[in-house]
């Protein structure tokens, strides 16, 4: 190839970039996908207790016995692939929660104990991939903030073992716990109201928590480093139990007598509507013959 040609080529590359990057269907599809030789469910997800797995955590301390968390919102494999790789470029799963209020644990550290969940999909019990806090408004420094003062706080785990693999579903245990200096228990009624303000946060309203039915639903919007997310939220029964057995710390989480946890599980489908330019591409546009 003659270096005219190659000068050529490169200066056609920043308007491809540019198609792609404004392409609101996405990327072109990928002959190595992940998905290519895999299929999603209808749901956007496998209910864990089909094949032997649990929709509760459990706690290392009262393994195997014990008392566990809900978990309580599914983002479904339905989503955008890209919102389901963890990581934060490229409008990755870690963007996606930076858009909720959200992000991974102060200064890298890892708190709290790990928890072990079993999504019935060949796996077996995982510990959490991550812990992931809510961000006081400073995706670098707020989580900090919560690990001292409490607050809202998940541990995610990805459905893609051999026996029930869903192409990536993320299965999340979601409470608001107390600061700690209180233990880090969960306050009052915390893990359907931590739910409900993760749900709150990612469609910009105010959820009636009391209120909920497996007919609720919710849709809105939230935006990070230039990627805007749409997400649309439907509550199912059926996953969960409405109920205080078997649950952690349910003596203080449950009011007045009511359980724990009511039950319903946020099932949350992610698409990108905008993405950012590629910033490669705006250093090769300089590059004109
Ligand atoms: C790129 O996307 C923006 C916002 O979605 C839109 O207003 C604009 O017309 C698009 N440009 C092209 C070239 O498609
Ligand atoms: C989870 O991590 C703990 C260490 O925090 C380890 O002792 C335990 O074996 C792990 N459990 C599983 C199921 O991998
Ligand atoms: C967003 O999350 C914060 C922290 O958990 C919560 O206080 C707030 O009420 C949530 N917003 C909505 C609209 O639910
Ligand atoms: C729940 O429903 C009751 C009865 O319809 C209503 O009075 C109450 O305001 C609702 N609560 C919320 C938080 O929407
Ligand atoms: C919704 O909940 C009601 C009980 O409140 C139950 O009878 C019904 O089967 C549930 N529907 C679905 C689709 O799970
Ligand atoms: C629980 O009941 C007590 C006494 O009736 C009441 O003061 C309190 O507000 C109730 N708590 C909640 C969260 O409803
Ligand atoms: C959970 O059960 C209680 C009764 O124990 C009931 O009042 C409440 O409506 C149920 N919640 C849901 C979401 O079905």
């Amino acid at each position: 190839m003659s270096l005219t040609s190659v000068l050529f080529l490169l200066a056609c590359i920043p308007s491809l970039c540019a198609a792609i990057s404004n392409d609101s269907r996405g990327p072109f599809p990928n002959p190595l996908s992940r998905r290519a030789s895999k299929s999603i469910p209808s749901e956007g997800y496998y209910d864990p207790l089909s094949n032997g797995g649990s929709m509760l955590t459990v706690l290392p301390d009262t393994f195997p016995a014990g008392l566990g968390e809900p978990i309580n919102v599914i983002l479904s494999a339905k989503s955008d692939a890209a919102v389901l790789v963890d990581q934060q470029m490229d409008g990755g799963l870690r963007n996606y929660y930076q858009s909720l209020g959200f992000s991974s644990e102060c200064l890298g550290q890892h708190s709290g104990s790990d928890q072990a969940a079993n999504l019935g999909d060949g796996n077996g019990y995982k510990n959490e991939t991550a812990v992931i806090r809510w961000d006081y408004g400073d995706p670098a420094f707020g989580t900090c903030t919560e690990t001292i003062q409490g607050g809202n706080h998940f541990r995610y785990w990805v459905q893609n073992g051999p026996k029930a693999d869903s192409s990536g579903a993320i299965f999340m245990a979601l409470s608001y716990e107390k600061p700690i200096a209180l233990g880090h228990d969960i306050i009052e009624n915390g893990y359907n109201l931590a739910r409900d303000w993760l749900i709150g946060n990612a469609t910009g309203q105010s959820i009636p928590t009391a209120n909920l039915t497996n007919s609720s639903s919710y849709s809105g919007s939230t935006s990070a480093q230039g990627y805007t997310y749409e997400t649309s939220v439907h509550y199912v029964s059926g996953l969960l139990q409405n109920t205080s057995e078997g649950i952690n710390h349910y003596l203080t989480v449950g009011v007045n007598g009511t359980n724990a946890v009511d039950g319903l599980v946020a099932v949350m489908e992610v698409h990108i509507s905008a993405k950012p330019a590629k910033s490669k591409c705006v250093g090769l546009s300089l590059r004109s013959p």
